[in-house]
């Protein structure tokens, strides 16, 4: 099929405003999908079974449908996009292999945080943008106030179509609009060398590393060989095909497409997401401008509940990093939990997805750290610069008078209902934000932008939000620097013993308060032992809050009534010689299944 009757294009939207029903309406009327969706079956797009369960997309999945428009047969390659936040990463990813996007906003909901941040990151790519209303046919549509926003916030020129993803209304005058108004990639297919983005990858069982390709120049076919202009393997092509949405394999690929390539591939190292894909001939072929370095605003320590699964913990995290090569994976042994990992994600989100994969596709039980935002050291001259990714980290530092902590800001997008402002304004604030903009979207919302530390959003904040506007509110942020901080190092002791896993990293005006939550939960948790335990959260060697957790000793006594004096002395000394094991064994006997509870 000639260049000029392609599209590439994606969906971007705000999380539910309906960008999955709307790609399986596409896939339906093209004829992709043979019969009709039933009502309860998920999207056919939304393949992990995290993002069914949790109604969000999370990996970027791509179909090749055909659509009729003006008597002519069009490809259109739709690729799908994830809507949260923390994968902004994706969402670029997917878009760099896109001429354009369908914008795509909820009728009834009106402009959200992430619409405004899509239709950013979009522009940034320089994407056609067609802009849509979504669910016309829900009683509480109001499309054409939604359609000024469009226009007033995002200042985009271009008429915002109408469209029901469910009923189906509209959606062939939205793919007729795609053809127009998105420009056909630009290839030299005959005289320019092979050359072709690899965007996404995934495993598969039978056939190794299966790479989603954006082919930019030339084309390709079984039995060529082709070799990464990143690492320089060289490998042979056993097939390539189309995404319809269900692999489908073709003759060949030319420029323009996009497709998948199998090379038999086992090992993920080979080939790199982002990374570009050339003939092992065309040895000048130069390396496409790769994705923005990924950048981990989150670290998380994460452990097998069995120390034996350590070995099968480590393979699952190294096929899931293929799928997801925005996780950074580091070794690391804590004293309480033993051998682990420490990962970096781009955001929370991403992280709660990450472990929820891990236990569900590849069947590991783990144990996992609160996340950790990471931290810059510097000196007052600006010289020493060094990162803390984990709160242990904080004692390796050589501690100066003019030693000075720098932790991530972001600027916050927040969209707000008028009546909730004043609350969500404190909530801010308390949160140590400060305001940067405040405009209003029409005459019932509010739009918010706040300077935050990323720390603080690491902790309850999405939830007080949710919570404070009853759920009404939406939060979108962006990478905005670093700012210094006063923080200090919270240590949580049993009976005199740090415990390595517990430790915190928080604002000096918080350590009391946070620890002595830690301590009381820690007391709840803990079961009590045959001595006494004192439970103490210190900063330095300032003890902040302490609880104590009683010994069992008159439980032991109180079976044996009487005076049988001799027994009582056995039962002492057997507890006695309890005490020794426990204490032996490091006064910390934390059962390992308390940890889940204790580290959230
Ligand atoms: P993420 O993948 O989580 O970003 O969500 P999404 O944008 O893909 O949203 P999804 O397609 O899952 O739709 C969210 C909800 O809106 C679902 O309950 C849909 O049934 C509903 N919905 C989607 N389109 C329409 C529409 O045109 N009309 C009405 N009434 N409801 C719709």
């Amino acid at each position: 099929i000639p260049a000029d009757r392609i599209r590439n294009f994606s969906i971007v939207a705000h999380i539910d405003h309906g960008k999955s029903t709307l790609a399986d309406r596409i896939l339906e009327m093209t004829g992709a999908l043979a019969y009709p969706l039933d009502k309860q079956s998920s999207q056919v797009l939304d393949k992990l079974s995290v993002e069914r369960e949790r109604g969000i997309t999370v990996k970027a999945q791509t179909a090749t449908i055909v659509h009729e428009y003006g008597g002519h047969a069009y490809l259109l390659n739709l690729v799908d996009t994830p809507g949260h936040v923390d994968f902004s990463y994706e969402v670029s990813r997917s878009l760099s292999a896109c001429e354009g996007c369908v914008l795509l906003v909820d009728a009834t909901q009106g402009i959200q945080a992430q619409t405004v941040s899509n239709c950013l990151l979009a522009l940034e790519e320089d994407l056609e943008i067609v802009p849509a209303v979504n669910k016309i046919d829900a009683p509480a549509a109001e499309p054409e106030e939604c359609a000024r926003q469009i226009e007033d916030v995002l200042g985009l020129g271009a008429e915002a179509l109408r469209v029901s993803a469910k009923t189906g209304e509209g959606v062939a005058a939205l793919l007729n609009a795609v053809v127009e108004r998105v420009p056909p990639p630009r290839t030299e297919r005959d005289t320019k060398p092979f050359k072709a983005l690899i965007f996404d990858a995934h495993h598969d069982q039978f056939r190794g590393v299966v790479c989603l390709c954006r082919v930019v120049d030339g084309s390709i076919k079984a039995g060529d060989r082709v070799a990464s202009c990143g690492t320089g393997t060289e490998l042979e092509v056993l097939e390539v095909g189309l995404m319809c949405p269900e692999p489908t394999e073709c003759e060949r690929l030319e420029g323009g497409q996009i497709g998948y390539v199998v090379t038999g591939m086992k090992n993920s190292a080979d080939f790199r997401i982002g990374d570009t894909l050339r003939k092992s001939v065309d040895v000048g072929v130069e390396a496409l401008p790769g994705f923005k370095p990924i950048k981990s605003m989150c670290f998380g320590g994460i452990f097998p509940a069995a120390t034996d699964e350590y070995e099968s913990l480590k393979r699952a995290i190294e096929k899931l990093t293929l799928n997801d090569s925005s996780v950074v994976v580091h070794r690391e042994s804590s004293q309480a939990m033993g051998p682990g990992f420490r990962c970096g994600f781009l955001g929370l989100l991403h992280m709660e997805v990450f472990l929820q994969r891990l236990e569900e596709e590849h069947g590991q039980s783990v144990v996992s750290t609160k996340p950790f935002v990471p931290l810059l050291v510097v000196e007052a001259d600006g010289s020493r610069e060094r990162e803390i990714l984990s709160p242990g980290d904080w004692d390796e530092v050589k501690w100066g008078r003019t030693t000075r902590v720098l932790e991530p800001v972001v600027l916050a997008t927040i969209v707000c209902p008028n009546t909730v402002v004043g609350k969500v304004i404190t909530l801010c604030h308390d949160h140590r934000g400060t305001q940067v903009d405040h405009t209003a979207l029409g005459s019932q919302r509010v739009m918010l932008r706040y300077r935050l530390p990323l720390t603080e959003l690491a902790g309850d904040f999405y939830d007080s939000l949710k919570g404070c506007s009853s759920g009404y509110a939406t939060l979108e942020y962006e990478e905005a620097g670093h700012e210094e901080a006063d923080l200090v190092k919270l240590d949580v002791r049993v009976n005199g013993e740090v415990v390595d896993s517990l430790a915190r990293v928080v604002h000096r005006d918080h350590a009391f308060p946070v620890g002595k939550a830690m301590v009381s939960r820690l007391k709840k948790l803990l079961d009590r032992q045959a001595f006494e335990l004192a439970l103490q959260a210190v900063v330095g060697s300032k003890v902040v809050a302490r609880e104590t957790l009683a010994a069992l000793r008159k439980d032991v006594l109180a079976k044996c009534y009487g005076g049988d004096v001799s027994r009582k002395k056995k039962l002492l000394k057997k507890q006695k010689e309890g005490k020794k094991r426990l204490k032996s064994l490091g006064s910390v006997n934390v059962p390992v299944e308390v940890f889940p509870q204790l580290l959230k």
